[in-house]
């Protein structure tokens, strides 16, 4: 190029700031800015090197005006394909750009388990009824599972073959897996005084053939209500109540006279619902023995207790046929709940 004149050579400056202007503004990618980069700033046939050359054929009182025009427009075409290189490596960091107007990923809730569920509906049901809902270890000792319950070491339900003995022993006695949550009702009596109400949701644990009504592992729900005065009738009412709100509509509830060494007197219990009689527990009123076990005056206060299987409500409410589903971790038939 042969500029001969401030004034042609100022021109060809002025171009070359906006044809790099207009170059980097319509870079989509680094190839393009690449691409820019050597045309405009490169260092053997750039066109800013070829002004530069050019600045040698102004006249010598020109040349001063000249140069600082000339390291401007450089100063700033540099700063643009810095500038455009920058937004390029921010942009290639953040990943493809995300459409806003595609419909987006939906991400997998999952839910509770149904046995949950129905532990968190039971406890909120009974929870209405005045019940508090506590908790006890599963591993326990023989004084809760068996003695304070009035079940003497002779008594066949502390068979070896009845029970998950651990090889863990607290004092003389091996403790065990609690095989029901009645062992509750003696740690709440044993550390509060009555007037009582409470339930106490978990599982227990019998080495039981699994079979569609059977698991070794299961859950109880275990109520117990301590008050001056309390009768069958209030057993039988509340039972009726929890059964009519858990399983929605008219729900009959039935007492087989039985026994338990802890109740007297003590009944199985069977609820109808939609034509069916099922067995759901058993339940009775406290045994005097038990309540002054615990150091309670059986003459001042009674209570009732019930227990029943978390399973069987579970099914019945459901309608399924076989408990072992529950536990077969299938989400064909956890999706259902
Ligand atoms: N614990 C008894 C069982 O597992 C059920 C029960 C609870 C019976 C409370 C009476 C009172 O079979």
């Amino acid at each position: 190029m042969s500029a001969a004149t401030l004034e042609s050579f100022l021109a060809e400056l002025d171009r070359l700031r906006a044809d790099s202007e207009a170059a980097v503004a319509a870079a989509r990618d680094a190839a393009a800015v690449e691409a820019a980069r050597v045309e405009f700033a490169g260092a053997k046939s750039g066109r800013l090197k070829a002004i530069q050359k050019a600045l040698g054929g102004l006249a010598a009182a020109d040349k001063p005006a000249g140069g600082r025009h000339f390291n401007e427009a450089k100063a700033a075409v540099t700063e643009l394909l810095a500038a455009a290189q920058a937004r390029l490596a921010v942009a290639a960091a953040a990943g493809p750009p995300i459409d806003v107007t595609l419909p987006g990923s939906a991400v997998p809730l999952g839910h509770l388990h149904p046995i949950t569920q129905t532990i968190r509906r039971v406890q909120e049901i009974m929870g209405r009824l005045g019940f508090e809902s506590v908790d006890g270890p599963e591993v326990e000792d023989q004084w809760h599972n068996f003695e304070a319950l009035a079940i003497p070491a002779e008594h066949p339900a502390r068979d070896p073959l009845d029970n998950f003995y651990l090889a863990v022993a607290r004092g003389a006695d091996p403790l065990l897996l609690r095989s029901q949550t009645s062992t509750v009702q003696i740690r709440v009596m044993e550390a509060r005084r009555p007037p009582l109400r409470i339930v106490s949701l978990g599982r227990v644990y019998r080495p039981d053939t699994a079979d569609a009504t059977h698991y070794p592992m299961f859950h109880q729900v275990e109520g117990l209500l301590v008050e001056p005065g309390t009768t069958m009738a209030h057993l039988k009412s509340v039972l009726r109540l929890f059964a009519s709100s858990f399983l929605g509509g008219d729900v009959h509830v039935r007492f087989r006279p039985s026994f338990f060494p802890f109740t007297e007197p003590s009944v199985e219990v069977d609820m109808e619902w939609g034509g069916r009689w099922v067995e759901m527990g058993g339940a009775g009123m406290v045994d005097p023995a038990v309540l002054a076990a615990v150091g309670y005056d059986p003459a001042e206060v009674s209570g009732f207790a019930f227990g029943l299987g978390v399973e069987r409500i579970a099914a019945r409410r459901y309608g399924v046929a076989d408990i072992r589903d529950f536990y077969r971790n299938d989400v064909r038939f956890l999706r259902q709940f």
